[in-house]
């Protein structure tokens, strides 16, 4: 076995890990990026599927977030609008479909005044929380305490106006029932993409894609460091002490000064550390659990929505596709629609057939776009459930009163060892943007802590 000794070792070959690495690298520091994949990207990863290229991992860039843009602009990645002229479209509890213009669903007078009051009332909350540390507010332990299904009982009577502000949050971002997450949590996922106006403007959260994929990035970042990215590398064990990290993988061992495990937090526990990692983070890791949901990708001859006036964005928190999209891909005559299956609607969907799923859903995607839906040329589902290496989407939070109880330690190094990950992040929280922020910043200690030394 190959033993090789650098300054820092980073576990994992995302956009975090890589991130950190670059900025390493870039400050003299020797690196090896250790990754258990075959590819670099973790959970970007752009695929060609039966002859359609398909995001299946993350995908869109939002104007704010500028930790991921500034990379896209350094590495000259190109970014497009997601297609949206034409009307949206939205189905009711009665299953009747109407179309819309504009952030607000077509939902009766009293039902649109209890959201606007909700969207009012969570934007101010956000306000006073920092995504940093969102356990500082002085209401974060009674706000841990309840799910955010119960706090949105307690603020309407009105059940559509609760479904849909849930469903923002729920199957749109956590992708867990909104009975299984506080309210505090639900409130940084808001607080880190600025508001939570922001989360439901659907023209701000994805408002744009890269030419040729989001993966380029990780892909672009590991060829400058070349060599130093080594694939299909699990690793299994980290032994520390104050004087560095042996890091043992499947096919090599490296003595490092300093560590990054960069790797989902739920992850984290299938690594041995010897000595065992103290006991504030063995159970804060425990407290930590991926969503889960099914990217839905449908590719048609045309985007045949569009001769219809459609938009391609549709919602309903009572459809089985629960939001939809026009996710066709840049100068691309063929037309794709991208949807998303969440938390409990996903697990009933894989208990049945791979062909009984497809029409379950194909038939989900026609009541909003009609029954031209039915028929693309390519389907495929993105099923990151059953993924080794990253074991649910789109990522980690924390269970009910967690966040207070274990958030101001996510990100504390524990002697030579840091974590950096989307799923740790404040601004940016479950984005790319945030997996680079976390790993600009725990890059940037290391260096400040190299410099004092
Ligand atoms: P990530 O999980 O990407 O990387 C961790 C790496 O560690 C992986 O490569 C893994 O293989 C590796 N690893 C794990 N254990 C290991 C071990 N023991 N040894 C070695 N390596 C190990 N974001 C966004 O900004 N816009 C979007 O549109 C979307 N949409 C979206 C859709 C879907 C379907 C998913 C799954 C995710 C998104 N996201 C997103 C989220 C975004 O993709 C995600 O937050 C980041 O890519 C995470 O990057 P990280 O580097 O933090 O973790």
């Amino acid at each position: 076995m190959t033993t090789i000794d650098r300054d820092v070792v980073i576990i994992g070959a995302g956009a975090s890990g890589l991130t950190a690495a670059t900025a390493l690298h870039k400050a003299g520091l020797t690196v090896a990026v250790l990754e258990a994949r075959d590819r670099v990207g973790g959970r970007l990863w752009t695929d060609e599927i039966e002859g359609a290229m398909l995001e299946i991992g993350g995908q869109w860039v939002s104007p704010d977030q500028h930790a991921l843009k500034d990379t896209l602009a350094e590495l000259g990645l190109a970014t497009y609008p997601r297609y949206r002229s034409g009307q949206n479209v939205y189905i009711n509890g009665a299953g009747v479909v109407s179309r819309f213009d504009g952030e607000i669903f077509p939902v009766p007078e009293g039902t649109e005044a209890q959201i606007v009051g909700l969207i009012e009332k969570l934007d101010a909350l956000v306000a006073e929380i920092d995504p940093d540390s969102p356990w500082e507010h002085p209401l974060a332990k009674e706000l841990d305490e309840v799910s955010f299904s119960h706090w949105l009982e307690t603020q309407t009577d009105d059940q559509e106006a609760r479904d849909n502000i849930g469903m923002f949050i729920a199957g749109a971002m956590l992708t867990k029932p909104a009975h299984a997450f506080s309210a505090l949590q639900a409130l940084l996922m808001a607080a880190s993409a600025g508001s939570f106006s922001n989360l439901v403007d659907s023209d701000f959260i994805l408002d744009e894609r890269v030419i040729g994929g989001l993966q380029q990035v990780p892909l672009l970042l590991a060829e400058k460091l070349g060599g130093d990215v080594y694939l299909g590398q699990p690793v299994r064990s980290v032994t520390w002490n104050d004087a560095g990290v042996t890091i043992v993988a499947d096919g090599m061992t490296v003595t490092a000064r300093h560590a990054i495990v960069a790797v989902p937090p739920p992850l984290i526990s299938r690594i041995s550390f010897v000595p065992p990692l103290p006991r504030r983070q063995q159970q804060l890791h425990q407290h930590l659990s991926m969503g889960f949901v099914i990217k839905v990708h449908a590719v048609y001859e045309t985007p045949f929505w569009r001769a219809d006036d459609l938009s391609g964005t549709a919602f309903s928190p009572y459809e089985l596709v629960h939001e939809a999209y026009d996710n066709t891909n840049f100068a691309d005559p063929r037309g794709t629609l991208v949807g998303f299956v969440s938390d409990e609607e996903a697990d009933a969907v894989f208990a049945l057939s791979a062909d009984e799923r497809k029409a379950r859903i194909l038939e989900s995607l026609s009541h909003y776009y009609g029954e031209q839906a039915l028929h693309p040329v390519v389907y495929y589902e993105s099923d990151w459930g059953s993924e080794e290496w990253t074991r649910g989407a789109y990522a980690a939070s924390f269970d009910m009163g967690g966040l207070a109880r274990y958030g101001s330690e996510l990100r504390s190094p524990v002697g030579p060892i840091s974590f950096s990950c989307s799923d740790m992040a404040g601004k940016g929280y479950q984005h790319v943007d945030g997996a680079i922020r976390v790993g600009q910043d725990t890059a940037a200690a290391i260096i400040a802590l190299r410099v004092r030394a």
